[in-house]
């Protein structure tokens, strides 16, 4: 399945707190093909999570457009914005978000639960995943038993559950040691391209933003309420 192309104009992101109003993102604009993989840099506090977040449809548009495989996300509402997080994108944050009492492979079906699958089907697509990202002798283990290394592989072939057209990223690698983050994104780099996905991905590490076809750099911008 191909990868859906994203439009982001003049998008601006205001948050108000006890010490004044954050602007994180003001007129922000970006075009990105589909199947792009793209790298976003910008130092904490830059707007990259808050970024993703709109995009994803995780966070409501607050000024400006988002249209992602020309659906224009400030349209969807309720059960179709709910069907967009789950059909079109496979979210990887930094900590995982893997469920502590499921098994890895549960939570890779868990995942597929609002889909048409059978529970059969759903099991079936667990292993072949769990095999794709060299995790499968892990599928009964929950995510203590997990090594960082390994949670993140699981937490990828939960992304890919339902063959999403938009890979979104938030610092995949920060929690990693330096070889691991390495397999972990030539994986996520891998199957990105294998599935034609349009991949954006947070970091903060220059060598890993080069592999990427493209890099974009955020800057805070802080203003007075
Ligand atoms: N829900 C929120 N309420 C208030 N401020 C927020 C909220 N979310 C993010 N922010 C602020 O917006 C800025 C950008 O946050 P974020 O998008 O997480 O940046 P990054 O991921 O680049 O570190 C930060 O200063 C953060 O404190
Ligand atoms: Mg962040």
């Amino acid at each position: 399945m191909a990868g859906v192309p994203i439009s982001v104009r003049d998008v601006s992101m205001r948050y108000s707190t006890r010490g004044g109003a954050v602007e994180v993102l003001a007129d922000f604009d970006l075009a990105v093909d589909a199947g792009e993989r793209l790298a976003i840099m910008g130092p904490s506090g830059a707007g990259k999570t808050t970024l993703l977040a709109l995009i994803g449809g995780l966070e409501a548009i607050q000024r400006g457009s988002i249209v992602v495989g020309g659906t224009d996300l400030a349209h969807l509402h309720g059960d179709a914005l709910a069907a967009y997080r789950y059909q079109t994108v496979g979210f990887v944050f930094q900590h995982f978000g893997l469920l502590g009492n499921l098994s890895a492979r549960e939570n890779i079906e868990l995942a597929m639960s609002f889909g048409g699958r059978s529970s059969r089907d759903r099991r079936a697509r667990a292993q072949l995943l769990l095999d794709a990202v060299g995790i499968a002798h892990r599928a009964d283990h929950r995510p203590a038993e997990l090594s960082g290394g390994e949670s993140q592989r699981v937490a990828l072939a939960r992304a890919l559950a339902n063959e999403p057209r938009l890979l979104l990223a938030d610092e995949p690698t920060g929690n990693l040691d330096g070889e691991t983050a390495e397999r972990v994104l030539e994986l996520l780099d891998r199957t990105a391209a294998d599935s034609g996905a349009t991949l954006l991905t947070v970091t903060h590490d220059p060598a890993v933003a080069r592999r990427f076809d493209r890099i974009i750099q955020l800057e805070p911008r802080v203003i007075a309420s």
